[in-house]
């Protein structure tokens, strides 16, 4: 199974950012022990601040791998731009946050993209990550 993880703005300073809500272990770090559990799989990592960046990446792998796991970080609350890329490609995406996005502000419980996603993982921290991918193996 091919599967890629996106992630979006700012999410590149995970393990150094607001640690209190997004936990202190880096992306890579966590990534690197997600690919020694699941040995078989596929998986790809992309990040980008840039929202166009993000529409490129998910059209590029959007007709052809087995699932997305998008965490579009602040776009998910604004951006149009992605939640049409979602729309408008074929392989299933599941839309992830680590916090508890409804716990927070309230501008964090509007998402643009879920309407179009296969479903909606969030607040279980880097597991949402791992909860998305078992969804998408079992
Ligand atoms: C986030 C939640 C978003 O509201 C926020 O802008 C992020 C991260 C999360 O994973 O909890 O950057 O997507």
């Amino acid at each position: 199974m091919k599967i890629i993880i996106i992630n979006g703005p700012n999410l590149n300073l995970l393990g150094k950012r607001e640690t209190n809500i997004y936990g202190d272990l880096s992306f890579q770090e966590f990534l690197n022990q997600l690919k020694k559990t699941y040995p078989l799989l596929d998986l790809e990592y992309y990040q980008s601040n840039i929202e166009g960046e993000l529409i490129d990446k998910i059209q590029e792998v959007g007709f052809t791998y087995d699932g997305i796991i998008l965490n579009a970080a602040a776009y998910t609350h604004t951006s149009i731009g992605i939640a049409d890329a979602v729309a408008g490609i074929t392989v299933p995406v599941i839309e992830v946050h680590i916090s508890n996005t409804y716990s927070r502000e309230t501008f964090r419980h509007v998402s643009y993209l879920a309407p179009n996603a296969k479903g909606v993982i969030a607040g279980f921290g880097l597991q949402s990550y791992e909860l998305a991918l078992q969804s998408f193996i079992k």
